[in-house]
């Protein structure tokens, strides 16, 4: 018969070292909590229940992860790793066994987690590191069972010297755990309730205890302060950097490479150096992403080409379609097939029809661009009176010329050409030319303070009254 599982969940502790106002297991690990991500692997273990022990800022701790189906017990005093297994024990029957997870160790896997479950007695999870500095120490007796675990602050020098450290996890079952930590002592250098006592109790009542090494010991990294905060997020990188490359995913720099969320990706897509993913990304198949990208919440569509330094939000780019280099498509932009968004073009709430145009220097705001239309460098959709905002309405194949202001409400008809440098107010109709444009006057002789005269100026002139004027 399975025995049922209670996992219980340390993330009390204030976490001095991290010299933060901020709760330690509020930290982030790729974008979101630590302890988040330690209530993900408690989950995907499918237990009976999982118990967290809070105390260090509770309420914003519990806040920030109400989604998860977990009991919230409280240490109102942080009397050591002991004392807070003791207070969630109250909430575990005897008969479950206790799965120690900590709120400030995030890479440990399921899969690392399962031989714990599975075996009897106490089951602890070590590790063979290179920098065992701060870590509990292994101490194994002559015939190589674990004979106690041995706190830095509480170690002789030769004690010290041992590379197999204790990750914190471990396993017991519950009735045994009541007992051993209602005799639990705080007389060590820190004062607190070891629970990693626990061993040395399991050992005086002749029960097993089991140690096995992880294979990678990186899953056991703690996190105390920000040197260590961000070795893990550099291993949790690589981690997921691994995967997409084993997917099929080309992360030319893979060591440079970002993932705070979810990306899904087709086949041959190419990611450049220094881009950053963010929330739920989705790649189609032949997608290349410049150097330095930022995508959030977007989605781009097979043979999609994302220039180099261009921020997406909360966007589509349609098949096909080229943003940037150094583009900006804020929430609710789309681009359809083909489409083209050039350098220094910000959207916001705006589609690009098929085949439609924004290359250079433009604000297309609350704006509907039909197939094939063109603005020109510098087009400006003025879509906010001070109040309100107001929508923009392109027609199939309309040309609009450099420069140009469309004070929205308005519309501009199929086929309409809107002249340079025009300010539209109300409405360009289609198929015809629509301009608005002082005439440039000429001053002849007229002195530039700081420059010297030239030669004989030519005849007085005047620019042409324009066409469209739009740039390609
Ligand atoms: C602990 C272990 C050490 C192990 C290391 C692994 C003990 C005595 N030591 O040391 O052997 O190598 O983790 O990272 O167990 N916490 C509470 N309430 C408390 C104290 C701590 O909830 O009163 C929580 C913390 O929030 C944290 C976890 O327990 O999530 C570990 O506490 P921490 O103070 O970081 O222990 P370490 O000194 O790292
Ligand atoms: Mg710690």
């Amino acid at each position: 018969m399975r025995v049922p599982i209670s996992v219980v969940v340390l993330a009390a502790g204030k976490g001095t070292r991290m010299r933060s106002n901020r709760p330690k297991v509020l930290q982030n690990l790729a974008g979101r909590p630590l302890l988040g991500h330690v209530l993900d692997t408690a989950c995907r273990l499918r237990p009976d229940q999982i118990v967290v022990v809070q105390g260090h800022g509770g309420e914003q701790v519990r806040a920030a992860h109400q989604a998860y189906p977990v009991r919230w017990v409280e240490q109102p005093q942080q009397l050591g790793t002991g004392h807070a297994v003791a207070c969630a024990l109250p909430e575990v029957p005897d008969d479950h066994r206790v799965l120690v997870l900590y709120g400030d160790v995030p890479l440990i896997e399921p899969e690392g987690l399962q031989p714990l479950l599975d075996a009897e007695g106490v089951s602890l999870l070590t590790a063979r590191v290179a920098e065992p500095q701060g870590y509990g120490r292994i101490v194994r007796d002559s015939s190589g069972q674990v004979a106690a675990i041995v706190e830095e602050k509480d170690a002789t020098a030769r004690q010290r010297a041992i590379d197999e450290i204790n990750t914190g996890l471990l396993a017991a079952p519950a009735d045994s755990l009541r007992r051993w930590m209602a005799q639990l002592s705080a007389e060590n250098a820190q004062g607190e309730y070891y629970l990693t006592d626990a061993v040395t109790a399991a050992r005086n009542e002749g029960m097993a205890v089991h140690a096995e090494p992880l294979a990678d010991a990186t899953e056991a990294l703690g996190v105390n302060d920000l040197v260590q905060l961000t070795e893990v997020e550099r291993h949790y990188q690589a981690r997921c950097a691994r995967r997409l490359l084993r997917a099929g995913l080309h992360l030319v720099v893979p060591e440079r490479f970002t993932l705070r969320g979810t990306l899904n990706h087709g086949i041959d897509c190419q990611v450049d150096a220094d881009c950053l993913f963010e929330g739920s990304v989705e790649l189609g198949d032949n997608v290349t992403v410049g150097t330095g990208v930022v995508l959030r919440d977007a989605k781009v569509e097979s043979g999609a080409r994302i220039a180099p330094y261009s921020v997406i939000e909360d966007a589509r780019v349609g098949p096909e379609a080229e943003v940037g280099p150094f583009a900006h498509l804020r929430p609710g932009s789309c681009l359809e097939e083909g489409a083209r968004v050039g350098n220094f073009v910000e959207m916001k709430a705006a589609t690009l029809g098929p085949g439609a145009k924004a290359n250079h220097l433009s604000y297309v705001g609350d704006a509907e661009v039909g197939p094939r239309a063109n603005l020109g460098a510098g087009t400006i959709t003025c879509n906010y009176d001070g109040a309100r905002k107001h929508r923009t309405r392109i027609g199939a194949d309309a040309f609009i010329g450099s420069g140009s202001q469309l004070v929205a409400p308005v519309v501009i008809g199929d086929r309409a050409t809107v002249g340079a440098g025009t300010t539209v107010t109300s409405e360009a109709p289609p198929d015809a030319l629509t301009v608005g444009r002082c005439r440039a006057r000429t001053i002849q002789g007229w002195q530039r303070p700081g420059l010297t005269p030239a030669s004989p100026a030519p005849e007085d002139s005047e620019d042409k009254p324009a066409g469209g004027g739009a740039q390609e």
